[in-house]
């Protein structure tokens, strides 16, 4: 496995290939969990060559404190990596990707930005459409992949290729849960073992919306709700109904599969986030 501190180191690398290998990219902030590697073995499935980046982007976090503690631990990120048979790591510092002062670019994302992640996480999708546009320009990969358990994010980097005019393919990849339920998260490592078992209501509200989808969902928001309600260190901060192609609140389901109910919560402190499609 090659590890590249710099674009251009990298630059250099792939250069070697030409067009006659197809690259398969996994961008990631670090602290990798079996999610993450399940994104690399689908990328070594489907291309040549998998590229892995590690760079927890300071654009996208729009509270210092989230920056502050997001977990680092490079040494058996890259051990994991190995492990999955990943050919290249790209773990760059801030000041290859980044000039000095420099902030996230504006981006119009339209109706696809404004609810849930856009509403709660202000700037966020600007950051992170920021490094990925930095890091596909980069890379050019044949195909990119993208977690849908952070949706909004999927749709928007969908979106973000067509407005750079990117030959890039992004492909989402299904959800990797603990037995539990509970969406693998690096942010998992800061809970405790009973937040952890605590955290579990999420899926167990996203199972219950699949199972009474006909309940409708007014009443299977009420229902999430009250589940909160009842829970002392577990704030939900929203449950949002959505149709998929636009990521706004519904009123009834749209057609199958074309629905998605996602969930944001913190539970002591940290934040969690999970969705379904229906
Ligand atoms: P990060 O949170 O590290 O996630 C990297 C990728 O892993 C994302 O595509 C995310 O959706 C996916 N992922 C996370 N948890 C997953 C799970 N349980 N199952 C399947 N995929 C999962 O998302 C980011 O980093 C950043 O915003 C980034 C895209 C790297 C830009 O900085």
């Amino acid at each position: 496995m090659f590890i590249f501190k710099s674009k251009k180191e990298l630059q250099k690398h792939l250069s070697a290939f030409g067009n006659k290998k197809t690259i398969g990219f996994v961008p990631t902030m670090g602290a990798l969990h079996q999610g993450h590697l399940h994104l690399i073995e689908q990328s070594n499935l489907k291309c040549d060559i998998s590229i892995c980046s590690i760079f927890v982007n300071p654009t996208q976090f729009n509270n210092p404190n989230d920056l502050a503690n997001y977990p680092n631990t490079l040494t058996i990120d890259l051990e994991k990596l190995e492990k999955v048979k990943c050919d290249i790591v790209y773990n760059p510092p801030v000041n290859d990707l980044y000039t000095q002062g420099e902030t996230a670019k504006s981006y119009d994302f339209g109706s696809l930005a404004t609810a849930m992640e856009g509403e709660f996480r202000p700037g966020h999708f600007n950051g992170m459409a920021t490094v990925i546009e930095k890091l596909l320009n980069i890379i050019n990969p044949t195909i990119a992949f993208f977690g849908q358990k952070d949706l909004q994010q999927l749709y928007i980097v969908k979106d973000l290729v067509k407005q750079m005019q990117s030959a890039t393919v992004i492909e989402g990849v299904q959800t990797v849960r603990e037995e539990s339920g509970l969406a693998k998260s690096s942010r998992n490592k800061l809970l405790s073992e009973s937040a952890k078992k605590e955290a579990r209501l999420i899926y167990n509200c996203l199972n219950y919306c699949q199972k009474n989808k006909e309940k409708g969902v007014d009443k299977l928001k009420f229902h999430i709700q009250q589940q909160f309600l009842k829970q002392k260190n577990f704030t939900l901060e929203y449950a949002e109904f959505v149709a998929l192609k636009t990521m706004l609140p519904i009123k009834d389901w749209e057609e199958e599969n074309e629905n998605a109910v996602s969930i944001s919560a913190y539970h002591s402190g940290v934040r969690l986030i999970d969705n379904i499609i229906l």
